[in-house]
Formats: structure tokens, C-alpha cells, sequence
């Protein structure tokens, strides 16, 4: 049964172990409100160490994913409040979409129509993301005269090359879902008509893994991209024996059902984490 935030403008419904967050004001294309912007870290909360909850799909509600910060509440309204309004509102937004990069469950983004701007901090922030090939992705500030700002650049650099990402800050243009796989900006892009059911998919694959050795794997992705390689190496050695002591005998077991029973090939697959207790 779909649920709403205390505003009504976040929906969550939680279906076999995936929980399935809408941004949810379809009449202003799920732009990102201060409102919602509260309401977002109250669902993320809420589901968090949820019990029922294994991986977290954000998707919006209507034509657009979100069509990024919202002009008149976001920027206008609160800087009519002065820096501490503008501070607050930055402070919320970006708040949430750290939540979103370190959050304890895997996240996919599923990015069913508009993306733009200050959209791409929660882009981002999910583990992966897969769009419907038509959805459009923009850095729109350009086109009503500020830089991408609120991490928008960053994420462009992050994840394209520099030229596609210089272009895209630019001229404004939007592209494609299918160009956004392409640039790298999602992972891939499938028809709209299929696009929940091969998120479903990915979910599923991800709900049979470790949930413990998940969690440090998307964190070490994350981290290791700004160190050395040695510090990486040394990073990775202490994430390991740190989800070593949470993780009970789950990566025994692993090597128990390759090795001794056989049931399994980790080349192939995962092994049964039902038959251990995490
Ligand atoms: N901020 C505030 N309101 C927004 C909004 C935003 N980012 N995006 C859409 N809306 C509002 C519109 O003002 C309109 O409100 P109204 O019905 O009260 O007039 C409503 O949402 C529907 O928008 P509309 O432009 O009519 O929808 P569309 O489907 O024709 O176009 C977009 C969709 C996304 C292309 C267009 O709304 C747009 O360009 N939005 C701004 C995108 C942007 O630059 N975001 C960057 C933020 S950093």
C-alpha cells in the first residue's frame, strides 16, 4: 500500500523487500521544494534500517524524475529569508542526497522522465541508476543564468569525460536517456514500458547478496577514488576485517558452499545467504 510523507510530497510503498520511493508533486515536474526536501529525509530515515527493506528505488511520480530545485521555493522565496534561509534550504537539500551516498541499503535511481540540475545530487547519491531511454537529463541553470551549482558539476565531472561534461554544463542542451548511458550518467537505458521491471531485476540480484559485504562494497567504490593506491589497498584491508566482525560467518559459508558442498560457482553466482545467519 502506497504511503506519503507528512506533506504528501514523498509516496514509499514497500513490495518484497524493495522500497520503491516516488518524488511526488507530478503538477510541478517533482521539483525539489524545501517541502520535499524535508519530507525526503524523513522517508530515507524512516526506511533506513527497515527490517522489510533491502534496496531503495527512487522514482518520480508523472512525467519527471524531478525537474531539479524548485525556482520560486527553493531559490527565490528562501533568499528573500537571506543567508539563513538560503543556508537552511542548501543545508537540507544536500543533506539528504549525502544520506542518500552513504546509505546503509543499496539505492538505484530510476529515472523515468526529466532530470535536471539539482537533480543530479540524488542521481548521484543512489549506487546506480537506470533510466528510460527517452527520460531527458539537462543542466538547465546555464539557460536561466547560474552555474550547476549544489554539486551538479561535480557530478557531471564524476561520471563524464570532461569534454561531455563541459558541453553539457554549457550549452544547456538536454540529452537522451540512451545518451546519458552512453556518457555514463546511468548505468543503462531501457524503453519506459520496461523500466521497472528490469530495475526489479537489478533489485533482485542485489537482495540476494551479502547485505553486509554490499554496504562496504559501495562505500569502498566511493572512497577509494580519491586515494592512492596504496592508501586504497590499506582502506580496503580494515573495510574488510571492520564488515569481518558484523558479518558473522557469511563469507565462511560462502567458501563452505563452493568448496565442500559444491552448490555453487562464485564465478557464476551468489551463494545461499539464507543458510547463515548475519
Ligand atoms: N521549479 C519550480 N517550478 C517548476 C519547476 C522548477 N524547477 N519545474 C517545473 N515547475 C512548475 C512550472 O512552473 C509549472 O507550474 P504551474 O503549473 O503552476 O505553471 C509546472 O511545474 C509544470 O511545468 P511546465 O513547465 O508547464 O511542464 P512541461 O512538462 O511543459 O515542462 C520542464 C517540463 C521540466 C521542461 C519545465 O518545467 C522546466 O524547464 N522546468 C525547469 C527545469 C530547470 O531548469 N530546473 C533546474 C533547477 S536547478
Amino acid at each position: 500500500m502506497t504511503q506519503t510523507s507528512s506533506n504528501g510530497v514523498v509516496a514509499y510503498e514497500i513490495v518484497d523487500r524493495i522500497a520503491w520511493v516516488s518524488f511526488n508533486r507530478p503538477d510541478k515536474r517533482n521539483a525539489m521544494s524545501p517541502t520535499l526536501n524535508r519530507d525526503m529525509m524523513e522517508v530515507l530515515d524512516l526506511l533506513e534500517f527497515h527490517e522489510d527493506v533491502g534496496v531503495l528505488v527512487l522514482t518520480g511520480e508523472g512525467s519527471a524524475w524531478t525537474a531539479g530545485m524548485d525556482l520560486k521555493e527553493y531559490f527565490r522565496e528562501t533568499e528573500a529569508k537571506g543567508l539563513a534561509g538560503t543556508r537552511k534550504a542548501q543545508s537540507e537539500s544536500y543533506g539528504w542526497w549525502a544520506r542518500l551516498r552513504w546509505y546503509q541499503k543499496p539505492t538505484i535511481a530510476m529515472v523515468n522522465g526529466w532530470c535536471f540540475g539539482g537533480g543530479y545530487g540524488p542521481l548521484f547519491g543512489c549506487d546506480l541508476a537506470f533510466a528510460a531511454e527517452d527520460a531527458k537529463f539537462g543542466l538547465s541553470e546555464i539557460n536561466w543564468g547560474i552555474l550547476p551549482g549544489g554539486g551538479a558539476t561535480k557530478v557531471a565531472t564524476e561520471l563524464m569525460p570532461l569534454r561531455k561534461a563541459m558541453y553539457h554544463a554549457m550549452t544547456g542542451e538536454n540529452i537522451s536517456g540512451t545518451t546519458a548511458a552512453e556518457w555514463g550518467l546511468v548505468n543503462e537505458a531501457v524503453p519506459l514500458e520496461r523500466l521497472k521491471d528490469r530495475v526489479t531485476e537489478v533489485a533482485h540480484v542485489l537482495l540476494a547478496k551479502n547485505p553486509v559485504a554490499l554496504k562496504a562494497t559501495k562505500d569502498a567504490v566511493r572512497r577509494v577514488g580519491e586515494m592512492t593506491y596504496d592508501n586504497a589497498q590499506d582502506y580496503l584491508i580494515r573495510a574488510q576485517e571492520a564488515a569481518n566482525s558484523f558479518d558473522g560467518e557469511g563469507r565462511k559459508e560462502g567458501i563452505r558452499q563452493f568448496i565442500d558442498e559444491k552448490s555453487y560457482k562464485p564465478g557464476l553466482g551468489t551463494y545461499d545467504t539464507s543458510k547463515t545467519q548475519g
